[in-house]
């Protein structure tokens, strides 16, 4: 199977190279820098592209002619998204309609990762079937996109995640790394307990990416971490597993910062429909942290 990911040097890009490699796929790679930051995983293609640049795009599936594209390439910045919006729809929604007219076109199977932001947070536990109501920018324009990626082509895979996490040579910015870097340097961490997310490890997910590919499994699914907690819960678990004085973190309220872009106070998500379709579990927080103390 010949599979494209875009993305491919961000958090969840990384690993699903590493994945594809692994698993004995022939994986084709694509961003937005002239160089792939991941090399050293292994041997594949790559090709520069910006998800703008139509005809670049076109030009790359054409050569490519992928089984699947796994579309993971976007602005993730939230508060830029707000304050951007023009950017955020040129790169978020146009960048994957110009791949979508490619899948349209060739009948390839589109992967697209959308958010647990397209929902308002007022109740938690969101199921697949829920009402959308973002309550930012970046999440309607995610959902804008789930919408018209519905309306165009049926082999389409929509996956809801949330709060994604990891670790590799290549990445620098995530939810862990930054609060490794300011346990390491003794800073206090301030951090959310009236934010509710599913935090997930970027191995794991890429992985369950793989089954629902293996599954041919279409439509909305919501794949992320196993637990759902705030993100001060989620801190005191990295103090615990990396041996570092929870006395260092702060408890902090969504209400004490002046943020761009609101965030949902209770965005976690129900993950049975891909548990039911893949019969297996995504990890839970204490078993991703493990697996990653365990790797460095
Ligand atoms: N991070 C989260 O917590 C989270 C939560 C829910 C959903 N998601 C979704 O999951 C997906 C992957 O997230 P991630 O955390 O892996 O993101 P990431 O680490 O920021 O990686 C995104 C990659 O896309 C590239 N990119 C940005 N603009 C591009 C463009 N115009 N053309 C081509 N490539 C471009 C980036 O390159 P540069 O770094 O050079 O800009 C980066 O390598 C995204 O679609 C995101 O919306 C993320």
């Amino acid at each position: 199977m010949k599979i494209l990911i875009t993305g491919s040097n961000g958090n969840l890009g990384t690993k699903l190279i590493d994945t594809c490699l692994k698993r004995g796929h022939n994986p084709v790679a694509t961003d937005f820098a002239v160089e792939p930051s991941n090399r050293t995983l292994g041997k594949f293609e790559y090709f520069w592209g910006d998800v703008q640049e139509r005809e670049k795009i076109l030009q790359i599936c054409n050569k490519v002619k992928p089984d699947v594209i796994i579309h993971t390439a976007a602005i993730t910045d939230v508060d830029l998204c707000e304050q951007e919006h023009e950017l955020a729809v040129n790169i978020n929604l146009e960048g994957t309609v110009n791949i979508l007219n490619y899948a349209e076109e060739s009948g390839c199977k589109l992967v697209f990762i959308s958010t647990d932001y397209v929902f308002d947070g007022q109740k938690g536990n969101y199921i697949e079937t829920d009402e959308t109501e973002p309550i930012n920018f970046y999440g309607q324009n995610k959902l804008e996109t789930e919408n018209i990626i519905k309306e165009t082509i049926e082999n389409y895979l929509i996956i809801r995640t949330s709060s994604l996490y990891g670790i590799a040579d290549n990445i620098q910015n995530n939810f862990l790394l930054w609060i490794l870097k300011k346990l390491k340097k003794d800073e206090k961490v301030p951090l959310f307990i009236d934010q509710i997310v599913n935090p997930t490890l970027t191995d794991n997910l890429a992985s369950n990416i793989f089954e629902l590919i293996s599954a041919e499994a279409t439509g909305i699914y919501h794949l992320a971490g196993n637990d759902s907690m705030s993100r001060y819960e989620f801190g005191e678990l990295v103090c615990e597993v990396f041996n570092y004085d929870k006395i260092l973190l702060e408890k902090v309220s969504l209400s004490d910062f002046d943020f761009a872009a609101k965030r949902p106070k209770n965005s976690s998500m129900c993950l049975d429909k891909f548990i039911n379709k893949c019969n297996t579990k995504p990890f839970g927080v204490k078993e991703s942290l493990n697996f990653l103390e365990i790797m460095i």
